[in-house]
């Protein structure tokens, strides 16, 4: 997704996001360590099925502002089922009393959380309306090619 952006902001945001998540592994690996578990790793169907909609969203489209407005929508789909993944291992933590993973875990959740605010910050802030725009101007490109033809 972060290369077939191509909004510096949204690019970046992505890319920032990117690193986050190498660390974000690490701190997995710290959590099976800190419960005496070997971290194994195991397919998720729902973050499958989030990344085939991306994909479909991203093949459906052409690279400009619309693609870029798509590409936040999955990717905010693909934070809010983590938010919630974490949300739920962290209370799970506190209530078996594992303090430190809950803390780990929740240093997860809120950077997940972040990056979910700064992608609703990049739609805001321009995105969206220029996507709206674009997809306007697309709209009247196809009536008038069509009105055009109509005339022949
Ligand atoms: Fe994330």
């Amino acid at each position: 997704m972060a290369k077939k952006a191509t909004s510096e902001e949204l690019t970046d945001a992505l890319m920032e996001h990117i690193t986050i998540t190498e660390e974000q592994i690490a701190r997995l690996e710290e959590v099976f360590g800190l419960l005496g578990k070997k971290a194994q790793a195991k397919k998720c169907e729902a973050m499958d099925g989030l990344i085939r909609e991306a994909t479909e969203i991203m093949e459906s489209t052409e690279s400009g502002i619309v693609r870029d407005a798509g590409i936040i929508a999955a990717s905010q789909k693909v934070e809010h089922y983590e938010i919630a993944s974490y949300g739920t291992l962290c209370a799970f933590a506190k209530v078996l009393g594992e303090d430190e993973v809950a803390a780990l875990l929740e240093e997860t959740l809120n950077e997940e959380k972040e990056a979910d605010m700064k992608l609703t910050e990049v739609a805001e802030s321009s995105i969206n309306v220029e996507a709206a725009e674009d997809d306007e101007e697309a709209e009247e490109v196809s009536t008038a090619t069509k009105s055009k033809s109509k005339r022949k």
